[in-house]
């Protein structure tokens, strides 16, 4: 009876350090203690307010609210991930508690974006997360943009992951454009569909497809950009 109080004594402490340790090797994000995610809630609620319009809804509408997956035609599992109300809906987003929050879980635990789609970068998923434990709210006309910044990597390129990579990565992303590189953007810049789509001028697919327009701010900088020959600055 003595012994096996010890062996379980023994197990307890071996699985306590055993979780210790993971929470303390960086870049791990499953199994932190409630401790750790106590204080990740605190510090998001106290960092920079996140901009559920600006920053996050084209995270949605570009990496999951594609056809197949979670638009309004295809709403994979019942789910549109295409605007506010639809995305807060349902149980996926607990205001205030992104670790409870099942959409926030799906990313984090690796099953979304499925395999085969590019996976969310390191800052998208931190504002996913900033903005559920800043309270989920529907935020908008709060993201601050410069028209006399435009350049590619200070502005366009920016603009183009935020809203349109998760559609448009590699030889397979939509009518074979690959928007995560130079060289790819660089082809539609001057060939005229970036801006052609972008404004939804006749003639081009009105982009990014199935969700708002870009704002008039970001539009006017990647115009700049365009005009001023879409160099790699
Ligand atoms: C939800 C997925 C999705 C998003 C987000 C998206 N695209 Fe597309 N895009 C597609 C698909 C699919 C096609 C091919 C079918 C078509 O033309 O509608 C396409 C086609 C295009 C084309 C070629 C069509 C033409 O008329 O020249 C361009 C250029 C383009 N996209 C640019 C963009 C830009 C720029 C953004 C971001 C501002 C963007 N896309 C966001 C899915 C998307």
């Amino acid at each position: 009876m003595k012994r096996s109080i010890a062996v379980i004594a023994t197990i307890t402490v071996v699985v306590f350090f055993a979780c210790q340790r993971q929470v303390s090797s960086p870049g791990t994000t499953n199994n932190v203690t409630s401790d750790s995610i106590s204080a990740e809630s605190v510090l998001d609620a106290r960092a920079a307010p996140v901009c559920f319009e600006g920053d996050v809804l084209p995270i949605f509408q570009s990496s999951c609210a594609k056809s197949g997956c979670h638009d309004a035609a295809s709403h994979q599992d019942g789910l549109v991930l295409d605007s506010y109300a639809n995305i807060m809906r349902g149980e996926g987003i607990v205001p205030g508690n992104a670790r409870q929050s099942e959409l926030y879980q799906a990313i984090i635990n690796g099953s979304m974006p499925p395999k085969g789609n590019p996976k969310l970068t390191t800052d998208q998923i931190t504002n996913i997360r900033r903005w559920i434990n800043q309270g989920a709210k529907n935020t908008t006309n709060c993201t601050s943009c410069d028209t006399s910044l435009f350049t590619y990597s200070g502005a366009v390129s920016a603009i183009l992951s935020k809203n349109c990579v998760g559609c448009h990565t590699g030889a397979n992303g939509g009518g074979g454009i690959d928007l995560s590189t130079y060289s790819g953007v660089q082809v539609v810049a001057l060939n005229g569909h970036l801006v052609g789509t972008i404004t939804h001028a006749p003639g081009f697919s009105p982009m990014p497809k199935g969700g708002a327009m870009l704002s008039d701010c970001n539009i006017t900088q990647i115009e700049k950009w365009v005009a001023a020959g879409a160099p790699n600055n």
